[in-house]
């Protein structure tokens, strides 16, 4: 089990989903067979993170609460932050500095899924990083979308820059970040960009300048799949579908990860396949028992 607590960042507004997010929160739609959120809370289960504190706007806060409860159902500890305003992504450590109470961090974007062989051992060993950040970087064909890094030829970073216009590689830096626990400190010095937001790439810029940034590469045998756009949202749905036809196992299944880390016992898994009775997700959950 990790020492690290987890956030999930699932505010913001003037999602490009819109009008058909008005008044649900976009990370509660589906992926498929589970609401989004499941997959980012799937990914901090996997690197062994049980203390979750979960961002969300103030409106949507008890659609969240609803859903997730207090995580106790999956042996994890749910605790509800709220960021005002969508101010930027590293905004997250200063609402979330209380929670974090000085401990390391691993912070994911609630509206990013991640799939790979070797996810688990890639999230462990990035645990085990104690001092200074570690981000993932994914080969993508627009890197413009997205903060860039770039890397020379030993795989040390060289630069990290938000939406560039001339992006220097086609790496992008995913929603996931594994910071020490100056991070909230960090985010208070930084100033927001241009766009008025406290950008992530300004924080981690800040871990790079002391040569405390690490880059783990995610391979071509990864999928990390994209949800702003209706288009991306359905690719998302059906990807996570073929995957699990053709396997017969879940990808993102809460329950799943509890019962392999031992935080839940049979029996509560089984209480959980009841609760799913006569569906897919429910049978899946039986099996595993
Ligand atoms: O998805 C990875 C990318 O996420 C990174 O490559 C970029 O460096 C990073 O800035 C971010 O870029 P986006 O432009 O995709 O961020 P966006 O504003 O769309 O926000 C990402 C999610 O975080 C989205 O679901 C809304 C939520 N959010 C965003 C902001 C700015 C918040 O909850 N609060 C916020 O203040």
């Amino acid at each position: 089990m990790s020492n690290r607590k987890g956030l999930i960042l699932a505010g913001g507004t003037g999602s490009r989903l819109w009008p058909i997010t008005q008044g649900i929160s976009k990370q509660l739609m589906p992926i498929y067979d589970k609401p989004m959120i499941y997959y980012p809370i799937s990914v901090l289960m996997l690197a062994g993170i049980r203390d979750i504190g979960l961002i969300t706007t103030p409106e949507d806060r008890h659609q969240f609460q609803t859903l997730l409860g207090d995580g106790s159902q999956w042996g994890l500890a749910i605790t509800y932050l709220v960021q005002e305003r969508p101010e930027g992504l590293a905004q997250a450590y200063i609402v979330g500095e209380d929670f974090l109470d000085g401990s390391a961090s691993a912070m994911v974007l609630g509206d990013n899924i991640f799939f790979g062989h070797g996810l688990p051992e890639m999230l462990q060993a990035a645990d085990l990083r104690t001092a200074g950040g570690t981000v993932f970087g994914y080969r993508v064909s627009d890197p413009q979308r997205y903060g860039v890094v770039a890397m020379d030829a030993s795989g040390q970073v060289t630069q990290i820059v938000e939406k560039p216009k001339h992006p220097p590689s086609n790496y992008a830096v995913t929603g996931l970040y594994f910071l020490d626990g100056t991070a909230p400190a960090r985010a208070r010095q930084i100033t927001p960009s241009d766009r008025g937001e406290l950008e992530i790439t300004s924080l981690l810029e800040t871990y790079l300048r002391e040569g405390a940034l690490t880059v783990e590469r995610m391979g071509r045998g990864f999928a990390w799949l994209d949800t702003g756009t209706h288009g991306s949202l359905l690719d998302a749905g059906n990807f996570v579908r073929t995957l699990q036809s053709r396997q017969g196992m879940q990808t993102g299944c809460p329950e799943e990860i509890a019962f392999q880390q031992d935080w839940i016992d049979r029996e509560r898994l089984l209480s959980h396949a009841d609760r799913y009775d006569k569906t897919d997700y429910g049978a899946y959950l039986r099996s595993l028992a």
